[in-house]
């Protein structure tokens, strides 16, 4: 279970999340939505020890997070995979190698790297392609690729920091069907978007932030970021 306890990170004056407490259990799938600012990527970070809090306390399920000693945040770092928005490929390195390289990492041998690496490509759709370099693919396949390197290693936990943000709207629901299908082995999937109809059609937990704080936390949620939100943002 991932628990934050009353937690406010401020940078400078500015609190970019305030006094937020929540819990997500094991293998729920939940949208972060809200405006631009409202700190669901500095949620993330703090997860991932990315960012310590000012206040308050995050755990893991038996792991406190921002006490978490720095040398054993690498261990976190299995447990709790991140996918985002720009897909972060190694430009010089095939598909197959971009996913092995994060099971060379953990000091597998090849024959377990191939048979993994396999297996998750074969998962998002990308068997035929493992040869290719990231140059030759599309962004659908680019971020198709970056969700198999972080899975490959078998993460507890997947954050998707805004994972459609590049994406045409088909491709970001084939993208949101890995996903679930992540999920429903078993994953929990924490997504931060701006996809109003992905979050409009799948009616899942959704947590809305404004200015840092948490405003609704509804089991199958909708987007309803209030009007001046929406114009803010140059939406009508
Ligand atoms: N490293 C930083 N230094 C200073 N301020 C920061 C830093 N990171 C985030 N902030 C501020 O914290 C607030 C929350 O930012 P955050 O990136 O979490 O928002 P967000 O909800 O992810 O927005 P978006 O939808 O645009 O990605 C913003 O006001 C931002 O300017
Ligand atoms: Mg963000």
């Amino acid at each position: 279970m991932i628990s934050f306890d009353h937690v406010t990170k401020l940078y400078g004056e500015t609190p970019a999340l305030s006094d937020v407490s929540v819990n997500v259990q094991d293998g729920e799938f939940v949208f972060f939505i809200g405006p631009s600012g409202a700190g669901k990527t500095t949620f993330l970070k703090l997860l991932t020890r990315e960012a310590l809090p000012t206040k308050g306390d995050i755990t893991l399920d038996d792991w406190k997070v921002n006490t978490l000693p720095t040398s054993q945040i690498h261990l976190l770092r299995r447990r709790v995979g991140v996918v985002f928005q720009d897909f972060k490929l190694l430009a010089d390195r095939t598909v197959y190698e971009n996913v092995a390289l994060a099971l060379e990492i953990l000091g597998k041998d090849d024959r377990e790297i191939a048979r993994d690496v396999d297996k998750v490509l074969e998962l998002v759709g990308l068997a035929g392609k493992k040869y290719l370099f990231p140059q030759q693919l599309s962004a659908g396949e680019m971020q198709r690729t970056s969700i198999a390197r972080t899975i490959v290693g078998g993460p507890g936990v997947l954050l998707a920091d805004e994972p459609t943000g590049n994406l045409d709207p088909e491709t970001s629901w084939e993208i949101l069907d890995i996903l679930q299908e992540i999920n429903d082995i078993g994953t929990t999937v924490i997504m931060a978007t701006h996809n109003a109809s992905i979050v409009n059609d799948l009616k899942k937990r959704t947590i809305t932030l404004e200015r840092g704080e948490i405003v609704s936390d509804e089991a199958r949620g909708r987007y309803h970021i209030h009007k001046k939100a929406r114009r803010l943002r140059g939406k009508p």
